[in-house]
């Protein structure tokens, strides 16, 4: 049995950006049981935008589920993109998961927006000032919160979604420098502590598409500039080891736009 798994993230709508997913999210149902947004929905995080969001993936013929991202926190109104999105059907996760019962299977989806911090040998160390303190914590937090919600859905197929990173290797493409912003090794421990099938992230727009944890598990940079289409499809099944969990497709070049 396969679970179809349809994901994008940095969609960055805004109403000059309206409509451009849309005919190729009208076929999601012939390839996907699900489509997953790995944060960065609009450009300032403001409730109109969030309304584009949800004129363009609400009422769509499969779930939808997203955690935010940084810029969806940019102008403080987190609770009113949240009850926005909410209110058009799609399901907002931070630090909790959601099971869904699709054809091939019980698809556990956990998420977090995540943070920075770096990885092994370059990270952010909780050490010093308050303000660095607070960041590391920050990061560690959210990496536990996702943790504990892989850890804690009944399902038959775990699947981890985030925006920030966690791993480096799908940062690839992205300045060394900036790498401590962009994802954080903590997310990835926290990944390989549930037997996840497939991480999926964004933010990273320069970076690129496959990368692994330490523990194996498939991670893919799913941000819109850096898959360039619509969505990509991955499909999952418990057929499958992890290791050989893969993407398949690429939705069709005809649904591709930049
Ligand atoms: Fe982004
Ligand atoms: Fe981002």
């Amino acid at each position: 049995m396969v679970i179809r798994i349809a994901a994008v993230g940095d969609v960055h709508l805004d109403k000059d950006v309206v409509g451009r997913f849309r005919p190729a999210l009208e076929e999601l149902p012939e390839c996907a049981d699900v489509l997953l947004l790995a944060g960065d929905l609009t450009r300032h995080g403001t409730e109109a935008e969030a309304r584009c969001v949800a004129e363009e993936f609400g009422g769509l013929a499969v779930p939808v589920v997203t955690v935010l991202g940084n810029h969806d926190h940019q102008c403080d109104q987190v609770p009113q993109v949240v009850k926005v999105l909410e209110d058009a059907g799609i399901t907002v996760l931070e630090g909790n998961g959601v099971v869904l019962d699709c054809a091939g299977g019980r698809l556990g989806i956990a998420g977090v927006k995540g943070f920075g911090g770096g990885f092994a040998g370059r990270c952010a160390s909780d050490f010093g000032e308050p303000e660095m303190k607070a960041f590391v914590r920050t990061t560690n937090e959210s990496a536990e919160a996702l943790g504990a919600a892989l850890r804690s859905l009944d399902c038959d197929m775990l699947v981890a979604l985030t925006h920030y990173s966690p791993v480096p290797d799908t940062l690839a493409g992205e300045p060394l420098e900036i790498y401590p912003f962009l994802g954080s090794y903590q997310l990835g421990q926290a990944i390989d502590s549930a037997p996840t099938a497939l991480a999926l992230h964004g933010h990273a727009h320069a970076g690129t598409e496959r990368g692994t944890t330490p523990g194996g598990v498939r991670v893919r940079n799913v941000a819109h500039p850096v898959i360039k289409q619509a969505y990509s499809v991955f499909h999952v099944g418990d057929q499958l080891d992890t290791d050989q969990v893969s993407p398949i497709g690429q939705s069709g070049s005809q649904r591709s736009w930049s």
